[in-house]
Formats: C-alpha cells, structure tokens, sequence
C-alpha cells in the first residue's frame, strides 16, 4: 500500500492492479485508515487521469452486488439522480416517489453528510425504524413495492465507496473531481441505473463553488457514465442559499413531507425538482418532451400518488406506516427552538456553507468518522435571499439541544446572512444543463 502511496503523492499514474488492490482492501475493510486517508490526499493533490478514474470507478461498483433490472424483469426503466451535495437539500424524498409515481423505479444508493453538507442516509436515520442498511434483497424488494427504495452503502452495496466516502469526509479530501465521479458512479453502476440525472451545485453551498467547475464536474460525470453505458444529463443549479426551509435531518424530512402532501411547499425547491423529475422521465421514455414530464410530476403530486408512493417506501423499509399523516409524531424534536433575530431589511446574501458548518455545529453533523449526530437539530422556517426580515421575521429558527448551543448558532447564523435595504437580483436557479 506504500508503494501505491508514493507513486501517487508522486504523481504517477496507478495501474490497473494497484487501482484494484486498494478497492478491495477497501471492500473487505483490511485497508489501514492511514493509509486510505493518506492515498486519498495523494489523489485529491494529484488527480487521476480518464483511465485511472474509469478503472477506479469500475473497481468500486464491482465491489459489491451489481443489480440487473433487465435481467430481473423490472416493469419500467431504473431511474436515478445524484447531487453533489448540498445544503438544505432533500430533493431526493420528493424525485424518488415522484417518479416511482409516474411509472419509473428509483433504485438510489446514497451517502451520509459530506463535510458541511447533509446526508440523504442521515436524514433517513430519522425516521424510527427505517433500515437504510438492509442489503440487496430488501433493496430490491422495496424497489418492486413501492416503486423507489433509497439505501446506503453496506457489505453488499458500494462497500468501497462507504470506506473511502468516510475517511474523505474526515479528511479534507472531498472536493476532487475522480473521487467524486468514482463514488458516484459507482453506486449508481450497483445499483442498476439505466439512466442518470446529476445535480450538480455551485454557490457558497456547494463543493463546487465556482460554476467553471461545477461544469466540468459534471462534464465528466456525464462523459463517465456514457462510457459506463448509462445515459446521463447534468443539470448545474443554485446552492448559494439553503435549499427549501429547513436544513437538519429530521427538519428535511418533515419539509420533504409537507412538500409532498402540499401543506407547504418552498419555490426553489419545487422547481429545482420538477426540472430533475422531468429530466429522467424523458430519458426513460416515460415523457414525450419537458413540458409533457413536468405535468406528470405536478399531477402525481396533487393526485396525492407520490406522497403514497414515499410512504409505501419507508414502511416496506420498516419506518411508521403513518409517517406521513403524523410526521410529528415520529421524528425526533429538539427541546430548544429559539428564532434568529433579524435587523430590518432584506436579505441579501446567505453563506450557506457557513449555515451548514452551524448545523456540524449543533451536533447535526460529524467531524470525525465514529461521531455520533443529533437528528432533532439544525434551521427550520430559514428566510429565502430576497425575504424581508425584522422584528416581526426572524431569519430562521434554530433547533438545538441546549440554550448554549442555541446561542452560539444564532451568532453563526447571523454572521452567514447579509442583510441590506434593496432587493437583490435573483439568481439563476438552474445555471446549465
Ligand atoms: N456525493 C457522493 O456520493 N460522493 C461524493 O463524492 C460527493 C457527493
């Protein structure tokens, strides 16, 4: 593993063989986790080139079960979106059921929280009983029944990229464009997805800050995954603010809920995920064109059919079979709410990545590997860029497990928002496609 080591940090380009060896010491967890950080920063500092990255990102989706949904007869096309990651962003508890909703399966192997961004596994661990963990079988299973099924990385799915996805998160080592498509594409490529939406964020949020390099990220995603057989579009979308109302794991997913029964649904988020929905409805053949997709998606949201198709996903996965007539019920609440006091005006300007470092803050995030995280914490009724805030508009309420915590996140918090007397210039939610 040293040699491998050093031909990296020395910028040479791994063979195949090397490539493979340390994927499966990382499959089989014999790998040191000084030597996998270490051989992470090599690349992060270094890159890898087209071969290294493809070879990387085979490796890591052969590592564990690859499903054929062919080969098992699935009903429809599988269908998938990834994101980048961001803050705030619960887009896939709203596209999984949306889709599932409008005849596609949505087989989505996602993450934990990735440096100041939140995971979709995480927000799952705050639903009682949902088993995010439960192997190919159930995967499947839950699949069929409920049309999408969204697990996390285990001993049979992406077990590589659920090593190297932590000590990345750990280390420093996220932003690098062949880490990022290898663990990507690589739980996708498990999963069976025969086609792909990416969402890839820029803005103060996002790990890509710069839209320069949020599209050539996702130039390579999308050019990486052609050459895996999977036909995907990138869509490069806003994440200098907080997306939706709410960022914390058990707040996303009582705003995903809301969203999905109508009781409140935030703009940004509704639009960001239409375009997402509409995108795969067409490569899977289910919409004839952009506006014949998203009037599918609105219409199995009012129908009612995705909020069923999201509960039907977290029973069969063995969550309350209420969860979504009786969220609060269910989701864990924090015993401290206290709102973010506002000077009068508009805001301008928000540092979302800031806003989510508040949250690691709170306790709902890691900052090293084993750390357990407080679901109950984090933002909710967060005022959007362009809101008028003040005495009676608080900029957010923070949830937090004690009056310290909560004191110290409202100063965070108010030092990642600019507050100023005009109206900003909206930003361009969807930047590229
Ligand atoms: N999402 C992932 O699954 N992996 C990354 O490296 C970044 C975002």
């Amino acid at each position: 593993m040293q040699d491998i080591i050093r031909a990296k940090r020395d910028g040479r380009a791994l063979e195949r063989p090397q490539i493979d060896a340390v994927v499966a010491a990382l499959a089989d967890r014999s790998i040191a986790l000084e030597h996998a950080a270490a051989l992470a920063m090599a690349i992060y500092l270094n890159g890898m080139d087209a071969g290294e990255t493809a070879a990387l990102t085979g490796a890591m989706a052969r590592s564990g079960t690859v499903i054929d949904w062919r080969a098992e007869g699935l009903p429809g096309p599988a269908l998938d979106k990834h994101s980048t990651g961001g803050v705030g962003d619960k887009v896939s508890f709203l596209l999984a059921p949306i889709v599932a909703a409008c005849g596609g399966y949505v087989p989505m192997v996602a993450g934990r929280g990735l440096g100041h961004t939140g995971g979709t596994i995480d927000k799952l661990a705050a639903i009682p009983g949902y088993d995010a963990f439960c192997g190919p079988d159930r995967f499947r299973a839950v699949v069929c029944g409920a049309g999408c099924a969204i697990v996390g990385q285990t001993p049979d799915i992406a077990p590589a990229d659920g090593l190297l996805y932590a000590v990345r998160d750990a280390t420093a080592t996220i932003e690098s464009t062949p880490l990022i498509v290898a663990s990507i594409l690589s739980k996708k490529a498990t999963a069976g997805v025969q086609h792909l939406v990416m969402d890839i964020k820029t803005g103060s949020g996002a790990f890509m800050r710069d839209g320069a390099e949020a599209w050539a990220l996702g130039d390579a995603i999308v050019a990486a995954a052609a050459a895996m057989g999977m036909p995907a579009v990138a869509l490069v979308t806003d994440m200098g603010s907080v997306l939706g109302a709410s960022a914390g794991n058990a707040l996303e997913v009582a705003e995903a809920i809301a969203h999905l029964t109508g009781a409140a649904r935030d703009p940004r988020l509704h639009a960001v995920t239409i375009a997402l929905c509409s995108e795969l409805l067409v490569m899977g053949g289910l919409a004839a064109d952009p506006a014949d997709a998203a009037a599918r998606c609105e219409a199995a949201l009012a129908s009612g059919r995705a909020a069923e198709a999201f509960q039907r996903m977290v029973a069969l996965h063995g969550g309350p079979a209420d969860l979504v007539e009786r969220p609060r019920r269910h989701l864990a609440q924090a015993p401290v709410v206290r709102p973010v006091p506002a000077p009068d005006g508009v805001v301008q300007r928000v540092d979302a990545r800031a806003i989510g470092e508040a949250i690691i803050g709170l306790g709902g995030g890691r900052r090293r590997i084993a750390d357990a995280i407080d679901l109950s914490v984090g933002f909710s009724a967060v005022a959007p860029v362009g809101a008028a805030v003040g005495a009676g508009r608080p900029l957010a309420l923070v949830h937090a497990a004690d009056t310290a915590a909560a004191e110290r996140a409202i100063a965070e918090f108010q030092n990642a928002v600019i507050v100023g007397g005009e109206a900003p210039r909206p930003a361009a939610l969807i930047r590229s496609r």
